[in-house]
């Protein structure tokens, strides 16, 4: 059975499939008169509403429910939970904590699992930043982009995926807060380099497209006071993006920090696309569900 819960489960040429369903104006409505649990252990504005939206487009229904609903691991076991959405349910979605709990429902093969964010890994988010750059900038292949902020489960999942795509990934990371070799290894796993830069300045110089994220990410609230002090100087303002490729495109999976990573005169500017690309999460999860759904009919 075929999962989602990183953006190398899929195959290159599986990814450009995906890409082309998102959009196809007639996907296979694979989904008629099935369900799709979305089980949410954290909050989501983007995330819910476009796979609530994308289930439907497909014919199916979708069924919200929040973690502590169903007490993943102290209630009942996360495999019960999977184990109990499974009989009313063609694919469970999970936004979680621990990348383990996507993992042990995925293990069980009872049904489809996605990967709706973990600590890990946001491969939905990757998937909807691929078809931005592409209906951007026409082309992926031999594209660039600079990652300016925390190497977190954004991060992650975007770096596989440019590198997929045959893209060039930069990053700069304050000190403490860059990929670990892991990381690297996995990212490389894809046939590219990623470059990993002293200085924004020198992640940005030149790239086709820039892209942050929060600095603090959901469940580490109580180390904000210390994010802040560390990134100061990794904000994406328009003195940075001046070094960036003339018609370069900013990128933010949002929600975003005005002041914090991001300066209101680039979210808000004439080279933010963020509107677009949040519109482009109901595009990609439904090309996502509409190719995993049909695969695991085979
Ligand atoms: N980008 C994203 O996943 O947004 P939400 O957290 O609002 O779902
Ligand atoms: N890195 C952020 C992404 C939010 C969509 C977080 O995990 O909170």
């Amino acid at each position: 059975m075929r999962h989602l819960l990183e953006i190398d489960d899929l195959s290159p040429s599986e990814l450009d499939r995906v890409l082309a369903l998102s959009t196809t104006p007639d996907p296979p409505r694979v989904l008629a008169g099935k369900g799709m649990a979305l089980l949410f252990a954290k909050p989501s504005a983007r995330t819910r509403n476009s796979m609530e939206m994308a289930v439907s487009q497909l014919g199916g229904h979708p069924v919200y429910i929040q973690a502590d609903e169903v007490g993943l691991d102290t209630r009942e076991s996360v495999e019960d939970v999977a184990r109990t959405l499974a009989c009313y349910h063609s694919a469970i979605g999970a936004r979680v904590f621990q990348h383990s709990d996507v993992e042990r429902m995925a293990a069980l093969d009872v049904v489809p699992v996605v990967n709706m964010l973990s600590d890990q890994a946001h491969p939905l988010q990757a998937l909807a930043d691929l078809l931005t750059i592409r209906r951007e900038l026409g082309t992926l292949a031999g594209r660039s982009l600079a990652y300016v902020g925390d190497a977190n489960n954004v991060a992650r999942s975007l770096a596989i995926g440019c590198g997929m795509a045959g893209m060039q990934f930069r990053i700069a990371s304050p000190s403490g807060y860059n990929f670990t070799e892991i990381d690297l290894d996995r990212i490389r796993t894809t046939g590219m380099e990623p470059v990993v830069a002293d200085r924004p300045e020198e992640a940005v110089g030149g790239v086709d497209v820039v892209y942050t994220d929060v600095w603090t990410s959901m469940g580490q609230e109580d180390e904000s006071g210390s994010r802040l002090q560390a990134f100061e100087g990794y904000r994406v303002d328009a003195k940075l993006m001046s070094h960036a490729q003339v018609g370069a495109v900013f990128l933010h999976c949002l929600p975003a920090h005005r002041g914090e990573e991001v300066a209101p005169e680039v979210v808000d500017g004439p080279r933010s696309r963020v509107w677009v690309q949040a519109a482009n999460r109901m595009h990609a999860a439904r090309g996502l569900l509409a190719w995993l759904l049909s695969e695991n009919e085979d």
